[in-house]
């Protein structure tokens, strides 16, 4: 629990979300880019440039997709082992979470150096063979960039640690103590921190306090020292040159603190109480440490600056991806920047898919959100990654969870935009926490929630190849353990069997790439007063309209979508539906099974 994150107060955080489940109970571009040496007609160049807008995007955590050394640690040689089946999923980028060299208190988001790929995971060989052997089954690259701290053990910090009169002292955030003298530490600077543990950490050598949004060996960089920017856009070249198509921002809305330590205001709930944490302590607002509008200009001048780069790998837009966390579809919409200051391409929005709850009129509303309050940017929809439980903790009932994610999948392919899914997510891995408290990898936050969270573990483990031990994850001991369900639930299995999920995702993904109406259409909901079943169609001028249904109950749902919204178009054609359902013949009468999911097309 020691991750600030946990701790926002923003209503609908996504990080905080695993925790209050186990705790207390996150362009047109100019177009010079094209590479000069590709000559290609206008209009496939323009497809190449918008890539990302209908893009499915495969989240990859490194260490757990593929060993090939048999170290028990995945690698970057694993990854490109797998990209046939990537490819035949249907993905058009991997986003890396990092793989840079790292001495993992938070498994490489604490980057030790920039520049290099961590010996465990591989070289810089194995990196560029990543991207050429990807670029060739046309996938993307897109690493992670963690630019609010570095590792505790990153030279800039050794140096900027070893006097006060370094010259990288200045590159970290450091201060006085509150009464601090000749022999006395006195107070952290001010009040910032979580449940209580303060986010300064006294440094005895030099006598000052360094702050630390994470944790204690995640000292928070200090951008407001120009050479800080000056070096991440060194950063974002080198890798754009090595062909990368992008990066995820990671933890950008705190990039920028109040530059007077202004204390946090405590956090008041609607009466003016304050709001207390888990072991009973005030909770602090985050006004002074996360969102400083200070953070956008950066944004946009990285934002133009990758477009100084010429891809070697592909022409045209290098993607932003922006871990956002916001309370409100207005909030998210400012991280696109404006048309003449674009910021991030696809901030994600984790609205949609962190409802947490099969509550039909929470999901519609927040679908209409996704679609109309967005200043007409493209979502990018997200419902697992690395920092929550999967899908199956926070949706299912332990009964019909595999119809569930057809139905959460549905709704992330056949929304519009674009969609981001974790690995694993497409054969239906589970959630698989240690049970044991000595067991925790992710001692950062496994430890100190125990047992109520128990870290992040749980939706790290490995994938899960086929049925072989260790799932074919690896030949030697897994630094995580294999899920015992890794015996029915495996890519081995899954393959070629139409009922299966793994074949579901596939079918969905191609769906999402070859229906103009799902490519490029809009949504009205139909049925809307519905409490039991999702309806919407999606519409493109000269296409046919495609129809969803999702049926959010364990009970048979019959719905009649026939109506204005509908108009004349009472030809049904199914597109892909739930085993078992049916295939109705019009829109007046779909019936649909248990946690049901029908797709049609209307003519
Ligand atoms: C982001 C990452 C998370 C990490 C944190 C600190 O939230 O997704 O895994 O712990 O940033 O870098
Ligand atoms: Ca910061």
């Amino acid at each position: 629990m020691h991750i600030n994150r946990v701790s926002r107060n923003k209503g609908t955080v996504i990080f905080v979300l695993a925790i209050a489940c186990f705790a207390a109970s996150a362009t047109a571009r100019a177009a010079q880019a094209t590479d000069s040496h590709v000559k290609q007609t206008n209009s496939s160049a323009a497809s190449e440039r918008n890539w990302w807008k209908n893009a499915v995007i495969y989240e990859v955590y490194p260490r757990s997709f593929q060993d090939t050394n048999g170290d028990g640690i995945g690698d970057l040689k694993g990854i490109t082992q797998h990209l046939e089946y990537l490819q035949k999923l249907g993905v058009d980028a991997l986003w890396l979470t990092p793989v840079y060299p790292s001495p993992n208190a938070d498994f490489g988001y604490d980057i030790a150096d920039y520049r290099d790929i961590s010996p465990e995971y591989g070289s810089l060989d194995d990196f560029n063979e990543l991207v050429a052997e990807a670029k060739k089954r046309n996938i993307r690259v897109v690493m992670d960039m963690v630019m609010n701290h570095t590792s505790d053990e990153s030279s800039w910090f050794v140096q900027s640690k070893s006097s006060r009169t370094d010259p990288y002292r200045d590159w970290y955030m450091w201060h006085d103590g509150k009464g601090q003298t000749a022999d006395s530490q006195g107070q952290p600077p001010n009040n910032w921190g979580v449940f209580g543990r303060s986010s300064w950490e006294w440094d005895p050598n030099t006598r000052q306090y360094y702050y630390h949004h994470f944790s204690v060996h995640q000292p928070d960089l200090n951008w407001y020292n120009p050479a800080i920017k000056q070096e991440f856009k060194d950063i974002v070249g080198y890798w754009l040159k090595l062909g990368v198509a992008g990066f995820r921002f990671d933890a950008i809305e705190t990039l920028f603190e109040d530059k007077n330590l202004k204390d946090e205001p405590i956090a008041l709930d609607k009466d003016g109480k304050p709001v207390l944490g888990p072991q009973g302590q005030p909770r602090l607002e985050r006004t002074e440490e996360e969102d400083l509008p200070k953070v956008h200009a950066v944004m946009q001048e990285m934002r133009a600056h990758m477009d100084t780069f010429n891809a070697n790998a592909f022409p045209g837009t290098r993607v932003l991806i922006g871990e956002i966390f916001s309370r409100s579809s207005d909030e998210l919409s400012q991280w696109y920047g404006t048309p003449k200051t674009p910021e991030f391409e696809l901030p994600m929005e984790m609205r949609v898919a962190f409802v947490n709850k099969l509550d039909v009129s929470e999901f519609r509303e927040r679908l209409i959100e996704a679609e109309t309050k967005l200043d007409n940017n493209v979502p990018l929809l997200v419902f697992d990654n690395h920092d929550q439980p999967r899908m199956d903790v926070r949706y299912g009932d332990g009964v019909h969870d595999v119809a569930i994610q057809r139905v959460l999948s549905t709704i992330l392919f056949t929304s519009g935009g674009a969609s981001l899914m974790y690995y694993g997510d497409e054969i239906g891995m589970k959630t698989t926490p240690p049970t044991r408290k000595e067991d925790v990898k992710d001692r950062m936050t496994g430890l100190a929630g125990w047992p109520r969270f128990k870290g992040r573990d749980g939706e790290r483990t490995p994938m899960q190849w086929n049925d072989s031990q260790n799932a074919g994850f690896t030949t030697g001991a897994p630094w995580l353990p294999v899920p015992p369900t890794a015996s029915t639930v495996n890519v081995k299995a899954e393959e070629g069997k139409p009922d299966s999920l793994l074949e579901w995702y596939r079918a969905l993904i191609h769906l999402k790439k070859t229906t103009p109406a799902l490519e490029r259409g809009t949504n009205t909901m139909l049925d809307s007063k519905n409490a039991q079943v999702l309806s919407w169609i999606r519409d493109a001028p000269g296409a046919p309209a495609v129809l969803v249904s999702l049926n959010f109950t364990a009970d048979t749902q019959t719905v009649s979508l026939a109506g204005a919204e509908i108009g004349a178009k009472q030809k049904l054609q199914t597109l892909l539906k739930s085993p078992g359902g049916s295939d109705p013949s019009g829109p007046d009468h779909i019936e649909l099974a248990p946690f049901g999911v029908y797709v049609g097309q209307l003519r």
